[in-house]
């Protein structure tokens, strides 16, 4: 049985063949989205990062598309890296990862720049005072792991722009 799907805006139909594949396979096979990185490939680093958004009232939450199954993924809104710049001017976090040196070979950046965009999604709207942004921060990208240890500068960026995100709230 065939059943449609969303990658960053454009419908794809995936057919009983195509099924059984993992996330990160149709992206690369199928859809030619290359950004979302395979690192560990069992479900730890989570450089593989996407934000998967299951039904319309729902937040997007972050799936690591080398184990997520697609069948799993019925009707589902996907976004990859790809998706995420508006034409020539990056978001808010890729703009503030780049201007903190937070990556250098860049392979874990898609995973943490996915991760970040579902937390500043559900910032927007949560109820959030300051001194619990830490355990926030950690609790959305400190799974993440970067084999050039860029952590500190990639949890710094997402800081400032989650306060800038807290200030600008009426
Ligand atoms: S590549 Fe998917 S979790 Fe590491
Ligand atoms: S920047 Fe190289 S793995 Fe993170």
């Amino acid at each position: 049985m065939s059943f449609s799907l969303e990658i960053n805006g454009t419908a794809y139909t995936v057919d009983e063949a195509q099924s059984g594949m993992k996330l990160l396979d149709f992206l690369h096979d199928v859809a030619n989205k290359t950004g979302t990185k395979l690192c560990c490939g069992i479900g730890i680093c989570r450089a593989c990062t996407v934000a998967v958004q299951k039904a319309d009232n729902d937040f997007a939450e972050p799936m690591i598309a080398c184990s997520t199954p697609l069948a799993l993924l019925k009707g589902a809104r996907i976004t990859t890296v790809e998706g995420v710049a508006d034409g020539d001017r990056l978001s808010d976090i890729q703009q503030a990862f780049l201007d903190n040196f937070a990556f250098q070979c860049g392979y874990c950046a898609p995973g943490f720049v996915m991760a970040s965009e579902v937390f500043l999604s559900w910032l927007q709207t949560a109820e959030v005072t300051e001194p619990e942004l830490d355990a926030l921060i950690d609790n959305a990208i400190g799974d993440h792991i970067c084999r050039c240890t860029g952590y500190i500068r990639y949890y710094e960026a997402l800081k400032t722009v989650s306060l800038d995100m807290l200030e600008a709230k009426p």
